[in-house]
């Protein structure tokens, strides 16, 4: 995609993410209409579909050739990476969502024959906006995010982690996990994966690990993430498929070959962690 096509894309995309916050800004002491999906703790509102819809129709009718991944079934059957895609987590902390008002974001990541183009992470009630557009550089609403290349201790680092990795589970054993946490400094769950990813390309949380992540839950983080030199692969170190679920480590790179290193421990266990 070329950098007058892009720039024009971003702006468009800009506004529509700024629209969507303040439908949701304007509704957000209505009354909760809830529903779930997989399980009983899978919650989906009236919300995220609302919004899901919003930008559906907003790409078809200004960008017929575009698709659409997003979580909640209105986009396309994306099948290859080929042309542009729209993948679109219209709320990401469905549950701070429910639960807090607060702490959950719009994801929206542009990616153009399979690269990542445009991406923005809309904290909506703080009302901070994440943003990055390739080669261009990443922004917290109009100040240009650094490059994340101070040095950092492990001992001295802060990590966030989906739950489910610090719990006992059938997958993988939570005692290799264990060790991780002890010799960092601290670890935090906030609950929305895009969020957490922002933080990590902002410096202020040094690394963010999960199972089970979509494509629409990392797409716009991977792309901020590489405006500011940090990573986000598998656990495996692999790059990731934007049609895939998987885990996800995003990091500072400084501290990836430690990272990765545990990790790789861990995968070698007979009840590893997966992807
Ligand atoms: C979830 C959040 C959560 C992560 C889950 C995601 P949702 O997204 O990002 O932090 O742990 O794996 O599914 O359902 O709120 O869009
Ligand atoms: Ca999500
Ligand atoms: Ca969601």
């Amino acid at each position: 995609m070329n950098s007058q096509r892009r720039e024009e894309i971003f702006e468009q995309a800009k506004i529509w993410v700024e629209e969507a916050g303040n439908i949701i800004e304007e509704r957000i002491n209505d009354e909760l209409v809830i529903d779930t999906k997989t399980h009983a703790n899978d919650l989906v509102t009236e919300m995220d579909k609302d919004i899901e819809l919003f930008f559906a129709n907003k790409i078809k009718e200004k960008y017929p050739t575009h698709l659409l991944l997003g979580e909640e079934g209105y986009g396309d059957d994306v099948q290859t990476l080929e042309g542009t895609i729209w993948i679109i987590d219209p709320i990401d902390g469905t549950k701070n969502f429910v639960h807090q008002k607060k702490n959950f974001a719009i994801s929206v990541g542009i990616f153009h024959e399979g690269v990542g183009e445009i991406g923005f992470i809309y904290n909506v009630m703080a009302d901070v906006l994440y943003s990055a557009k390739r080669n261009e550089g990443a922004y917290k609403n109009n100040v240009r995010m650094k490059p994340l290349n101070k040095e950092v201790n492990f001992e001295e680092a802060i990590f966030a982690f989906k739950h489910d990795l610090l719990c006992k589970s059938k997958d993988f054993d939570a005692e290799l996990i264990e060790d991780f946490v002890n010799e960092i400094r601290g670890a935090r769950y906030g609950g929305a994966a895009a969020l957490e990813i922002a933080q990590v390309a902002e410096g202020i949380v040094d690394g963010y690990i999960s199972k089970r992540l979509s494509p629409w839950d990392v797409a716009a983080g991977i792309v901020i993430m590489n405006e500011v030199g940090g990573i986000v692969n598998r656990s495996n170190s692999d790059s990731v498929n934007m049609l895939e679920k998987g885990t996800i480590v995003a990091c500072n790179e400084v501290l990836s070959e430690k990272i990765f290193k545990y990790l790789k421990n861990w995968n070698r266990q007979e009840h590893s962690i997966k992807g």
